[in-house]
């Protein structure tokens, strides 16, 4: 459905849980997590109530993300129901990985179609520091299984941070050497713990000039038709698989902005940097029946904001102060 801008709305990223198996420093505090209560998580049910009706207003797309999906039990089980519900075309998982490998197989089979993992360092030690989990070999293992099962697409997610997984951009970019997978740096937003940490993001185009320093001009792949993000692709001579930017702190990508998100709670984000949404929950435990819930639903996503404000001062009050494993990315 079109917004109030005229933007086509298509892809809703929903996140399951906010439990997460690492405790990466730019997302999450390692101890005083407040989780959400059990009863406050939407079930499965709900979740395919809203997904029904999201479908009916042309959303295409769903994305699974976290917290760490895969840390919810039966989780193949929602994307295979997900995936059958009519009108939604492609599903997509965000994962770190860590419990990939028994489970991408099953995962496949339940109708997955790609899934981005994210990975922000390919040496241990600053793994281990990142993650505050000593859990890079079990990722790995995770990424091979996700090679190993065909996926349609697998892209690979690093977030570059001054002084601390630098010198994993080029060891993470040769990931797409042999295999036709994506390798995406997205610049660190300076939100929740990451502006605590005092983190830096480096500046995507200071990755790129690293990345064309080591292997000569980078060329740009234009993206065709389909359901769209915000990264900008390219070739590397002598490559299987690309390279992509995301550049997060620029406005460039609000005016074609096609997703909205839902919380492990149920709320509906209209845009990853504002709190303005609507309480599904609240609607789907209050005996909303389906006709009013997609009217809702609607009415809702018509208001999705302009674009984000974290650049600007007079923005904090619009801004949102959950942290990004409650909102999954
Ligand atoms: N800036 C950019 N990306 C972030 N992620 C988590 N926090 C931030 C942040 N502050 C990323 C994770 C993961 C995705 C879900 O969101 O690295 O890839
Ligand atoms: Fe977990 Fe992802 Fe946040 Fe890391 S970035 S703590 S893997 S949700």
């Amino acid at each position: 459905m079109l917004d109030q801008f005229r933007r086509n709305i298509e892809y809703v990223r929903i996140s399951v849980t906010d439990l997460c198996n690492l405790r990466c420093r730019y997302c999450m505090p390692e101890y005083g997590v407040r989780k959400i209560r059990h009863e406050d998580v939407l079930s499965y049910e709900e979740i395919l109530r809203v997904v029904r009706a999201l479908a009916g207003l042309g959303i295409r797309k769903v994305r699974l993300t976290g917290g760490e999906p895969l840390v919810r039990g039966g989780i193949a089980d929602l994307v295979r129901a997900v995936k059958a519900v009519p009108g939604i075309e492609q599903v997509a998982m965000t994962t770190n990985g860590v419990l990939l490998s028994p489970m991408a197989k099953d995962l496949k089979e339940a109708g997955l179609d790609s899934v981005n993992m994210s990975l922000d360092a390919l040496s241990e030690d600053v793994f281990a520091f990142l993650a505050r989990r000593p859990l890079l070999s079990w990722a790995k293992k995770g990424l091979e299984a996700l090679l190993a099962a065909g996926f349609a697409e697998v892209k690979v997610n690093c977030v570059p941070i001054a002084g601390v997984n630098e010198d994993e951009i080029l060891r993470l970019a040769e990931l797409a050497r042999q295999e036709e997978i994506k390798v995406r740096f997205i610049e660190l937003m300076p939100i929740g713990c990451a502006f605590r940490a005092g983190f830096r993001g480096v500046p995507m185009a200071e990755v790129k000039e690293r990345l064309a320093r080591e292997y000569g001009t980078l060329l740009s792949v234009s993206q065709g038709s389909g359901i769209h993000g915000p990264a900008e692709y390219f070739r590397v001579p002598g490559f299987r698989g690309q390279v992509g930017f995301i550049d997060a702190m620029e406005h460039k990508f609000c005016s074609s902005c096609n997703r909205v998100r839902l919380t492990a709670e149920g709320f509906l984000k209209l845009c990853l940097h504002a709190g303005t949404g609507l309480d599904v929950r609240a609607l789907l435990r209050g005996g909303a029946d389906d006709g009013q819930l997609r009217e809702a639903l609607s009415r809702a996503i018509h208001r999705k904001p302009a674009e984000h404000f974290f650049l600007e001062e007079g923005g904090a009050g619009l801004r949102d102060e959950r942290y990004m494993y409650q909102v999954g990315g």
